[in-house]
């Protein structure tokens, strides 16, 4: 079953599918040591590395296992940074939140704002039961913005990643339709 991924109008962004033009900016993202230095896989070396994403949020469209959506701000287009729901399974409805910015970005709010706009989608267009993710415990900020959304901190998975050789502690964070509003 193929999923198509929304475009999305927020106050100050826009959410939208990824296209080929988007590679460059996504390669500069996720090559940035500082920006992925709490995520559970190294930065990109290969430029091809943003091709092969974007043809992965095309499969997931195709195969109805999610949307990821690439962030622009509305006032100027500026790439932001993408935001997605992973691993819906329609029998649990059931998916996984997940976010990356660039860094001249953070501070503004735009996480919150992006991932309230997808949530709503997804709660709405996916009858959506339950959204999970995951942070470092040391991510301070993605931990922030998941409250500021609702979800609740529900457990410790213990030295669940090694990030740039640091066995690290993994939050897992839950949000249930009855508690979205
Ligand atoms: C996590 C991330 C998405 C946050 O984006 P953002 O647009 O800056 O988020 P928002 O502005 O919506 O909210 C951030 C909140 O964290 C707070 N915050 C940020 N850094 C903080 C710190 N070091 N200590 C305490 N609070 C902090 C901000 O003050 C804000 O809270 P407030 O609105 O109550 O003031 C961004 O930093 C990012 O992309 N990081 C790298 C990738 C990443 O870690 N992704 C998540 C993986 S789980």
């Amino acid at each position: 079953m193929t999923l198509a991924t929304p475009v999305l109008d927020t106050d100050r962004l826009r959410l939208r599918p990824f296209t080929d033009a988007d590679a460059d900016a996504l390669f500069a993202l996720h090559s940035d040591a500082h920006v992925l230095r709490y995520w559970d896989s190294p930065p990109w070396t290969e430029p091809a590395r943003a091709q092969r994403f974007i043809r992965m949020c095309r499969k997931m469209a195709d195969e109805g296992t999610g949307a990821r959506v690439a962030i622009d701000r509305a006032s100027d287009g500026a790439f932001v940074g993408w935001c997605g729901l992973t691993g819906w399974i329609p029998e649990y409805r059931s998916a996984t939140l997940g976010y990356v910015l660039g860094e001249p970005m953070w501070g503004h709010g735009y996480a919150t704002e992006a991932a309230r706009a997808l949530l709503r989608w997804a709660f709405d267009t996916l009858d959506l039961n339950r959204v999970q993710a995951e942070t470092d415990t040391r991510n301070v900020a993605s931990a922030r913005v998941l409250e500021k959304i609702g979800f609740v901190r529900e457990g410790t998975l213990r030295e669940d990643c090694i990030v740039n050789g640091e066995v690290s502690d993994s939050w897992v964070f839950g949000l249930l339709r009855r508690e979205w509003r």
